[in-house]
């Protein structure tokens, strides 16, 4: 108790009032106070704060995934969700707890892979949402739409009364093209959906975020190839829509930190999904090809981004902002 009472004295000491003598001061570091260290959250401070704090007669209770990784009554968006690595973060969002994920994708109606994760969704038992429910809600609309992402940002404000979390991971690569003929058309094409689209999503759900005024996350999906070029592939339009994308996301972090909405992007390595399979079905030498090229020596499975986009949702990451999380095998590595 002792510890802990000294600690909150120091945090808590108004700026300019140091407790300590001008000689401590130059072997101290300066008083902290909570300004600088952030909002305490709702469930208290955590950690060594929680320890140094707690009575030896109360319980004591883990809070690392019961809060900081509980995305419990919060609400997200996800674009590209009808399949892919879309619908599985959608999924894990629901797991983390969020009481409802909106899956934006372009079909009129969702497909029956969507369709049976919803289900699945709605069966899963002991979710931290508050009615212990978790629901995965699907709308149609193309991210090229400026407007019409503003309206499902806004229409999900208005049902939900708040916007947590926002996944942009609608995305397309299209066949090999010699950089030196790649014809405009086809160029625009990418960055429409690669870097527009992800720009219209995010603002969809951040001007929804500054709205509520509870602070968010924002998660743009861009890709190891923002970073590296894939070895003996064409794709000049996907590798320079993606490193658009990881610096919109430090661009959009700088101007909303203030508003406590944190943006990072989230660059997988190769994984298996509809757009690789267009690839690797076709090409199936590209699989060792592929795997060879990180040190883990295989492909990655959509599962593999379960944890990192629930960390980067969450509370667990409230000091993560402008950061480009890679998650690719160790490809970027070599
Ligand atoms: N699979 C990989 O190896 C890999 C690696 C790095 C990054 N990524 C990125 O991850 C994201 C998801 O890719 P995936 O592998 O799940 O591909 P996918 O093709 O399975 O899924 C992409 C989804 O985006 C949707 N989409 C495309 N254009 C759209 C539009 N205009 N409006 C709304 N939705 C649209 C598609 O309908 C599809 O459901 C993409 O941004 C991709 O570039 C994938």
């Amino acid at each position: 108790m002792f510890a802990s009472k000294t600690i909150l004295a120091a945090l808590t000491r108004p700026k300019g009032r140091a407790g300590f003598s001008s000689t401590a001061r130059l072997h101290k570091p300066p008083p902290l106070d909570w300004k600088m260290t952030g909002d305490i959250p709702p469930y208290g401070p955590v950690g060594v704060a929680r320890a140094l704090q707690a009575s030896p007669s109360e319980p004591a209770k883990p809070t690392l995934f019961a809060h900081e990784f509980s995305l419990a009554d919060r609400v997200a968006l996800v674009s590209g969700a009808n399949r892919g690595l879309g619908l599985e973060m959608a999924l894990a969002l629901v797991e983390a707890g969020a009481r409802t994920v909106y899956c934006v994708d372009l079909p009129s109606a969702p497909g029956e892979e969507w369709t049976a994760v919803r289900d699945y969704a709605a069966r899963l038992e002991g979710l931290p949402s508050k009615d212990g429910a978790g629901r995965l809600q699907y709308l149609s609309a193309d991210v090229r739409d400026q407007e019409a992402m503003w309206r499902v940002g806004e229409t999900i404000g208005e049902r939900e009364g708040r916007m947590d979390v926002c996944v942009a991971a609608a995305g397309i690569l299209k066949s090999h093209t010699d950089c030196l003929e790649y014809p405009a058309k086809q160029f625009q094409e990418v960055l429409d959906v690669n870097v527009n689209g992800v720009l219209f999503t995010a603002q969809a759900a951040g001007r929804q975020m500054a709205r509520f005024g509870n602070g968010g996350s924002i998660i743009l999906i861009a890709s190891m190839s923002g970073s590296i070029t894939n070895k003996d592939h064409a794709w000049v339009s996907y590798n320079t829509s993606k490193s658009a994308v990881v610096q919109m996301g430090r661009s959009m972090a700088c101007e909303l930190g203030p508003k406590r909405i944190r943006v990072n992007t989230l660059s997988p390595g190769h994984i298996y999904t509809t757009m690789t399979a267009a690839y690797l079905d076709t090409q199936p030498h590209l699989l060792d090809k592929w795997a060879s090229l990180n040190p883990m020596g295989r492909i990655g499975r959509p599962d593999e981004l379960r944890g990192v986009v629930a960390w980067l949702a969450s509370d667990a990451s409230t000091f993560c902002t402008g950061s480009d999380i890679l998650v690719s095998g160790g490809h970027h590595a070599w």
